[in-house]
């Protein structure tokens, strides 16, 4: 499924296990007022997105810093309450509501762990803690015990966290933690903020496929991601790509390039996607010819095209965009 930007569609997140669909119609915006000592002025974070996914897909929220990937991320999870943005999101037709949010798991890009604990006692606390009252301690333990299996925690799970003064686990298993540490409860939409960031391709790799298996379980994965491998990238089902808080792209991460070709964007040389697209969001393209409807919502300003303009006729081009 294409998405061209601009038009309007239906942004829907669907999930097992209870009613929730995400949709935007109209689109979703967000605005915030900056508050000055001489003028107030309103700026703009988010305008007309749209999109859906449905239980068992991993979506990726892709563009470069500043685009609004933690902003969408933190809208889409409910965690934006003010000033309340516009559009509507629904959950399987059902607004955002307290019960949804007992169904949600969010991990945050900045990990908030004890590091004197251990990787077993971190997940037997979230277990004691988080689950109902109804199971017993012994099957909070077991459920503990499960989530640090399906993470492959085993190895360290008697390994401290660690922090700045004590060392501990690496930073592949401290995110897994924090995974473990959401999917404890077994939420039935899981957001996550950059959970491969500063991580080598293998290890994100690792991460991603953990992901996958908690889709494959009939779960809808939402994730910010930051530069991912070709290999990382083709493992994504869906894709929203971002440029200054507008949507570039929305439809099956393995149609993208297909898209953009589509409209006259293509790569010179052979390149990984996710890379060729982070440029292009980032107007880092040598030919300045980009298809018009793009034009505004890449991060480029007039006077960097100027320099790409002459940069551009004394050295080969890179990515073209062009031929609308
Ligand atoms: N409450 C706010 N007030 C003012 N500006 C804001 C607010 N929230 C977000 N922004 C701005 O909105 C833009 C998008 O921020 P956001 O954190 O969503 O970017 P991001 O894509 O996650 O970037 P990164 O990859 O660096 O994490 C930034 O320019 C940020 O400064
Ligand atoms: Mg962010």
């Amino acid at each position: 499924m294409l998405r061209q930007p601009g038009m309007q569609h239906e942004f829907i997140v669907n999930s097992n296990g209870f009613s929730s669909k995400l949709c935007s119609s109209p689109d979703v915006t967000y605005k915030v007022v900056l508050k000055g000592v001489t003028s107030t002025m309103e700026k703009d974070i988010l305008n007309g997105i749209t999109g859906s996914v449905d239980p068992g897909e991993v979506l990726a929220l892709m563009g470069p810093s500043g685009s609004g990937k933690t902003t969408l991320l933190s809208i889409l999870g409910g965690r934006v309450r003010e000033p309340t943005p516009g559009g509507s999101i629904t959950y399987n037709d059902q607004p955002y509501s307290k019960f949804l949010k007992s169904r949600i798991g969010f991990v945050t890009q900045d990990d908030v762990l004890f590091p004197h604990l251990t990787v077993k006692e971190t997940l037997t606390y979230a277990a004691l803690l988080r689950l109902p009252r109804t199971l017993t301690k012994e099957e909070k333990e077991k459920r503990a015990m499960d989530v640090i299996y399906e993470l492959g925690l085993e190895r360290c799970q008697d390994t401290m966290i660690g922090g700045s003064f004590v060392r501990g686990v690496s930073g592949g298993e401290r995110k897994r933690v924090c995974i473990g540490n959401e999917i404890i409860v077994n939420p039935s939409l899981l957001f996550l903020d950059e959970p491969t960031s500063g991580l080598d391709s293998t290890t994100a790799l690792r991460i991603i496929d953990t992901l996958h298996d908690i889709a494959e379980a009939g779960k809808t994965v939402i994730t910010t991601i930051h530069q991912p491998s070709s290999r990382l990238f083709l493992k994504f089902n869906k894709l929203i790509l971002l440029g200054r808080g507008s949507l570039l792209y929305f439809g099956q991460a393995s149609e993208a390039m297909v898209y953009f070709s589509s409209i006259g964007c293509t790569p010179l040389i052979a390149m990984n996607p996710a890379e060729f697209m982070l440029d292009l969001a980032n107007g880092n393209v040598t030919d300045i010819s980009v298809p018009s409807e793009l034009e505004d919502k890449v991060q480029m300003d007039h006077s960097e095209r100027d320099k790409k303009r002459k940069a551009c006729s004394s050295s080969g081009a890179r990515v073209s965009c062009g031929g609308l």
